[in-house]
This record gives structure tokens, C-alpha cells and sequence, in this order.
């Protein structure tokens, strides 16, 4: 396009040559506009659409015309493709588009000029995420204007991001580190059951109780600031940091059409730049605030990943920019995942009593009445781990696992040529719900889990990819076993004190809405009995 706007120096020097005349002119400009109409619609024509067919006609016309090494999918539309695959639902709407094209095991699409491929298979989606090749992020205009190319989720494979992975991976989701976080989640559990109790019996919604525990929780990990969920405690600076949360969320989540259409870059039609530096100064001074503050009181002391990242030395030392992206980032992904996920699960559990009847009888087996859930219980507690993962089946919060990969250079994925700079997704949704890989897959089963002696436990962390929430290889979520831990500790907690049950008005709607995570679309409402008398201890 640039091309054919700069261009246009051609018709005003023609129009001062006296040999042209007008009709000319005209002429010429239009034979011009009829070559670029036909080749957008020889691009177009191509299978995969536009992108691809723009690819493989500028590397070479016989690979243009060669139809056997081609990966199968929608054309979409001339010069935008198939965009309207990532509109809302997007996890849906692309796998439906694979049942129809017969491509589930590999799919080839065009976001305007981004060559895409997508696979609904776990040996497909082997290949993609744990080969070298795939091991870097497609850039993001709003991840790069809100410095996470700068944090783990987008920095670009390569010395920097392995650092900031080793450093998170030793000081923040190491086994020690998350045990030694196990009173913090206790006492955020206990307030969280306290809070609930306050309302009871009125029908009550779950959400902002979780999101808030939630970013108190990241907030005492990552800051080392210890805050209460009593609504007559708000605290101005939970709320400020919920806020920018909330902003950022949005952001990342929104489908930037000129992350994919560079020509319309300039226009910000959006306001998705504009959004994102008036959000950057605002998380700058929040951060740098905290770790001033830090500067000013740690003396060698280590209590939390600010002063970790302090007394960073030599080749890992960060800047105090970079050192804001990563702080960021963790309070980022580590909020809405988790209270994402809690809320489907407590949403299956009203839907469910069945199931949360046998959770309430282990409960009562394992822990007794007599005193709240410990950490420690968690392991003996087999059928609400298998509910966990049902869940995470059902309803992973990533359906097409939160952030695409990129191809850094040429490979083959199921026998197919995939060049550098392909972007690739992995439908987990659709895998998850795959009658050829899961039987009865729509059904809500957790016993499907529960493993009998001496058979090996399915585990959702990467190395099975029928269910892989967590993503799988180099750029695996890192926060998995926190997450998960969280998780299960604080679902145990809530369903130990009380049965959840329907609220008056609303029926559970399993509606989702695709935002950075998938949510629920309609808040979970629900009503509470207590089952133990003694408040939580
Ligand atoms: C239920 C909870 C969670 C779920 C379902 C989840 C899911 C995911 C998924 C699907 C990815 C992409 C993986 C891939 O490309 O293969 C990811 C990446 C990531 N997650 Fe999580 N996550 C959760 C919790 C957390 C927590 C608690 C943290 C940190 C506090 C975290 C930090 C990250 C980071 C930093 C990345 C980027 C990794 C990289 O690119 O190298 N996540 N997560």
C-alpha cells in the first residue's frame, strides 16, 4: 500500500509532461488500479488467503501454483482474510472453520498480512510447542507499548527472556518459594470465607471476591504488601493498582487490527497507542514507587520478588525499567488466571451437586469439621483434583493458550512447509473437547481423572497435550504449579465452609466472553449455607 501512495509521483510528473493528456492519464491510472485489484485477488485466491498467497507468489510462482505441499483453510476476504475468525468467541469460530475446511489437524489462515496456521490435534500441537523452531512470541503493538516485550510473556527468545525465566523460575515459582507462601494463602482463604459469611444469606456474586484475593495475594508475593479484603479497609492503593490491572487487561486482550494490517498503523483507529501511553506513566510511577521504598528499607534483607530482583548483580542485573515490565507482568497474569478459574469451578460445583456433594464428603473425610483446610491436604484430596482438571478441560482459561507463538525460522509441522515468521496457535479448547481424543467430552465427569492404584496420574502440565491449559515447552507458563496450587487450596477452603447452591434469580449460564482469559460472561451468582459452625481458624 505505502508503495502505491508513494507512487503517486509518477501521475503528478505525468501530468506536467505535455505528451500525456488526461485521457491518458486516467488510463494509465486505471490499468494501475486494475493490476493491483488482480493481484489482491491472485493473493487472495490462494488457500489460507491473502497472506499466504502473497508469501508464496513473491518467493516463487511455482510454489504459487503448486497445490500438493499446500496446508488447507479459508481464503476470508480479499486484503483482510479471515479476521472475523478472532471476534469474539475466537476459539469457537476457528474451530469450527477447521470442521468445515477438514483441517483440524493443521489449518493455514490469513489475519490481513499475518501468515497463520492453527491445529485442533495434541500430536499437531506436540510439534508446535515444543520445537525450537516456535519458540518466540508474534509482536504485539500494545504488549510493546506497555513494556512486556521488555517482561517473560513477549521478550523475544534469547539471552534476556532465559534470564528473566531462571530468575523467576529460582525465586518465585520454585517448590520452597511456593510453600513458603502457604500462610499467605491461608489467611487470604480465611477472609475470603469471612467476607462471604458478612453477606450471607443474601444471593451473592463471587467475582470481585476472587479477583480482589487474588491481586492481594500477587500483591504480598510480588510487592510484599499485605492487604485486607475488608471492604471498610479499601485500601486507595489496590484500588489504583486494580484499576491499571483492569486497563492493561483490556488492552492486551483486544484484537488490534493494525497488529496484522500495517497500513492502517498510522491511524490508531483504535486508540490502542494513544490507551497505552497515557496507562505506561501512570504503571511507571506506581512501580518505581514501590521499588523506592524497597531501596530505601530492605538492608540485605530478602522478603519478596521486589527485593529479589534488588539484589539482582553483575550479567542479571536489571535496569529499573525492565525491572517495572517484570514486576508488571506478574501481577498481571497472576490475578485474573486464577480467579478465572475459581469461578468456573465453583459455577460446575452449583450445577453439579452431585459432584460437590462427593467434594464435601472427602472434605469431611480428609480434613474433618473440625478445623480449616491446610495445605497439606491438598495431595489427599483426589476427587477435588480431578474436578480441578475437569474444569481446566472444560473451561481452560486460555482456550487458544493466551499468546500465539511465532516461527523463528523454516520448519515443517505436520509434513508441511511452514516458513519463518508464521504465526501458529493451538486450539486447547477444541482439543479438549475432541470425541476423537475424549470420550463423552461434553459431559462434566471428574471421576475421568481419578487414577486407580499403581496407574499413572494425568498430569496438566505440558507433557499430555489431550489436556495442556498450562501450554507445553520452552515458553510453558512458568506460574503453573503457583496457579494451580492457589487454585485447589482456595476452591478446598470455599467448599469446606460452605455448600453452594443456585441463587434465587439467576440459573448458572455457562456463556463465555474471550478476554485476555475466557470468563464467564455473566457473573456467577449464587446463594451460600455454612457447613461449619466454628468460624475459620
Ligand atoms: C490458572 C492459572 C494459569 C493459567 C491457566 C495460565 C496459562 C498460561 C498459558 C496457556 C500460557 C502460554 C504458554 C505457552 O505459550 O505455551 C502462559 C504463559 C505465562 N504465564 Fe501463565 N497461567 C496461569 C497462571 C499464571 C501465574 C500465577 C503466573 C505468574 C504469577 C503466570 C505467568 C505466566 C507468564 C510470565 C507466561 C509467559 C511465559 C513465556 O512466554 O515464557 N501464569 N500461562
Amino acid at each position: 500500500m505505502k508503495t502505491d501512495i508513494e507512487s503517486l509521483w509518477v501521475f503528478a510528473l505525468l501530468s506536467k509532461c505535455r505528451a500525456f493528456s488526461q485521457e491518458s492519464i486516467t488510463c494509465l491510472a486505471l490499468i494501475m488500479g486494475f493490476s493491483w485489484l488482480a493481484m489482491t485477488l491472485t493473493y487472495w485466491s490462494h488457500s489460507g488467503g491473502p497472506a499466504w498467497g502473497k508469501f508464496k507468489w513473491r518467493k516463487n510462482i511455482n510454489s504459487f501454483l503448486k497445490k500438493s505441499n499446500t496446508i488447507p483453510g479459508p481464503r476470508g476476504l480479499p486484503l483482510i482474510g479471515s479476521m472475523n475468525l478472532m471476534a469474539s468467541l475466537a476459539h469457537r469460530r476457528i474451530a469450527a472453520m477447521a470442521e468445515a475446511c477438514h483441517a483440524k489437524r493443521l489449518m493455514a489462515f490469513s489475519l490481513g498480512e499475518t501468515r497463520a496456521i492453527v491445529t485442533c490435534n495434541p500430536e499437531v500441537a506436540k510439534e508446535i510447542l515444543n520445537s525450537s523452531e516456535f519458540a518466540d512470541r508474534p509482536v504485539k503493538e500494545s504488549a510493546y507499548s506497555l513494556m512486556f516485550n521488555r517482561a517473560i510473556g513477549f521478550a523475544p527468545y534469547g539471552v534476556y527472556w532465559r534470564t528473566l525465566r531462571r530468575i523467576a523460575a529460582t525465586h518465585l515459582f520454585c517448590p520452597k518459594q511456593i510453600k513458603a507462601s502457604e500462610s499467605q494463602r491461608a489467611v487470604i482463604a480465611a477472609q475470603m470465607v469471612t467476607k462471604l459469611r458478612n453477606q450471607l444469606p443474601e444471593n451473592l456474586c463471587v467475582r470481585e471476591v476472587l479477583k480482589r484475593a487474588s491481586l492481594n495475594n500477587m500483591m504480598c508475593s510480588v510487592f510484599g504488601r499485605e492487604y485486607s479484603l475488608d471492604s471498610d479497609q479499601t485500601n486507595e492503593e489496590v484500588e489504583e493498582l486494580r484499576k491499571l490491572v483492569d486497563q492493561g487487561y483490556e488492552l492486551l486482550g483486544v484484537l488490534n487490527w493494525s497488529d496484522h494490517l500495517p497500513w492502517l498503523a498510522d491511524f490508531d483507529a483504535q486508540r490502542i497507542r494513544f490507551r497505552c501511553s497515557q496507562l505506561v506513566p501512570k504503571v511507571n510511577l506506581f512501580v518505581s514507587r514501590i521499588l523506592m521504598e524497597h531501596r530505601s528499607q530492605t538492608a540485605g534483607k530478602t522478603r519478596d520478588f521486589v527485593d529479589v530482583l534488588l539484589s539482582l548483580q553483575g550479567p542479571d542485573k536489571l535496569s529499573d525499567s525492565d525491572m517495572i515490565a517484570v514486576l508488571w507482568e506478574m501481577i498481571f497474569r497472576g490475578t485474573d488466571t486464577v480467579a478465572v478459574l475459581i469461578e468456573w469451578i465453583l459455577a460446575r460445583m452449583v450445577l453439579h451437586p452431585d459432584v460437590q456433594s462427593r467434594v464435601h464428603d472427602e472434605l469431611d473425610k480428609v480434613v474433618g469439621t473440625s478445623r480449616a483446610v491446610a495445605d497439606s491436604d491438598i495431595s489427599k484430596l483426589v476427587y477435588l483434583t480431578a474436578v480441578v482438571k475437569e474444569v481446566l478441560r472444560l473451561h481452560p482459561p486460555g482456550p487458544l493458550l493466551s499468546w500465539a507463538r511465532l516461527a523463528i525460522t523454516d520448519t515443517t509441522i505436520n509434513g508441511y512447509h511452514v516458513p519463518a515468521g508464521t504465526t501458529a496457535f493451538v486450539n486447547m479448547w477444541a482439543i479438549s473437547r475432541d470425541p476423537e481424543v475424549w470420550e463423552t467430552p461434553l459431559e462434566f465427569i471428574p471421576q475421568r481423572f481419578v487414577t486407580h492404584e499403581k496407574e499413572m496420574e494425568f498430569s496438566v502440565f505440558g507433557s499430555d497435550l489431550r489436556l495442556a491449559p498450562f501450554g507445553s515447552g520452552r515458553r510453558i507458563c512458568p506460574g503453573k504449579s503457583l496457579g494451580l496450587t492457589t487454585v485447589t487450596f482456595w476452591v478446598a477452603c470455599l467448599l469446606h465452609e460452605y455448600e453452594w447452591l443456585p441463587s434465587d434469580e439467576n440459573t448458572v449460564d455457562l456463556s463465555e466472553v474471550l478476554r485476555l482469559s475466557c470468563e464467564m460472561a455473566n457473573p456467577l451468582m449464587v446463594k451460600l449455607r455454612p457447613r461449619r459452625l466454628s468460624p475459620p481458624q
